[in-house]
């Protein structure tokens, strides 16, 4: 099948209670090991590509190996700009193929942001790709964004409903105390942020940081109206620790397919365990009887 939008799950997510998680892309064996996970999981999920990623592997790959995945696995996939810049970034994305883009205005005043992500959905709505905009200050390093946890700003409620029903964004990454990367301590999750908001606005809360924190936290945040989280430093790690093992114990070994193939097995494992825990494994045959049923 094509790729979709966001749309084609999230709501369905919000309802049901389960998250779909959205995992980076960094090379092919990424790409391939997280539609394997998806397929043996039969779960939808979303290929993020921060522009990092885009530059590092070429707007064209990103697309053709995000439409192969989906048409080979028959599996609904978004494919989904992470941390979009500019509105310039967007459009070239959407023009290229994705069928869904963020918008991070978070580091503008709040009036700025909603004026720029409105121009956003706008154009964005009107070819069918869904929006994530994004409120607060998520700490941590991603790409080039790199946030001190002095910087990192708790999304406020009452701004994030406003933003909202302002905005019409498909889905709304808000700052509740997890970082990207890896985390030091236990991260302060503003659990009580995720309730209100959620209980105020009709599409899911993004979780931005999701790797490294405990299942029973990230149960507690679906429960509470989260529906997209976002992986990828725990990717990152599981198959760098492969490689490294791999490569000391074989200085001789010189073939990438003798070190990258068991490195995408581990992210496979990772994204698998990830599938299970949002509650997303299964969903797939759910989702195309709740749409059908939509349609009549
Ligand atoms: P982690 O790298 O901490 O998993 O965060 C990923 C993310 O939020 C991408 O936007």
């Amino acid at each position: 099948m094509p790729l979709v939008s966001m749309n084609y799950f999230l709501p369905f997510a919000k309802r049901k209670g389960f998250a779909v998680g959205q995992f980076n892309m960094n090379n092919l064996e990424y790409v391939q090991a997280i539609t394997d996970a998806g397929i043996e999981e039969n779960s939808p999920f979303i290929f993020g590509a921060s522009e990092g990623a885009i530059k590092y592997m070429g707007l064209e790959n990103v697309v053709a190996l995000a439409k192969v995945a989906a048409e080979k696995s028959k599996l609904p996939i978004a494919l989904h700009l992470d941390h979009g810049s500019s509105f310039e970034m967007v459009m070239k994305c959407i023009r290229a193929g994705f069928t869904s883009v963020m918008f991070d205005g978070s580091h503008y005043p709040l009036e700025e942001n909603i004026r720029l992500t409105k121009k956003v959905v706008e154009a964005a709505h009107a070819v069918g790709v869904s929006v994530e905009g994004e409120l607060g200050t998520i700490g941590g390093v991603e790409d080039d964004i790199n946030v001190s946890q002095e910087d990192a700003n708790i999304a406020n409620p009452k701004d994030a409903i406003y933003f909202w029903q302002e905005t019409k964004v498909d889905a709304l990454a808000l700052a509740v105390g997890t970082a990207h990367g890896m985390y030091k301590g236990e991260p302060n999750i503003r659990y009580h942020v995720i309730e209100e908001v959620s209980k105020n606005i009709d599409v899911p809360i993004v979780l931005h940081g999701g790797s490294g924190i405990k299942d029973e936290a990230i149960l507690k945040a679906i429960s509470l109206g989260v529906g997209k989280i976002n992986v990828n430093t725990e990717n990152q790690v599981a198959s760098t620790k492969v490689v490294r093992k791999l490569l000391e114990e074989n200085p001789k070994m010189y073939d990438p397919r003798k070190y990258l193939g068991p490195a995408r097995e581990a992210i496979k494992e990772v994204v698998k365990e990830k599938m299970r825990l949002f509650k997303s494994s299964g969903k797939v045959f759910y989702l195309r009887e709740a749409l059908d049923k939509e349609k009549v």
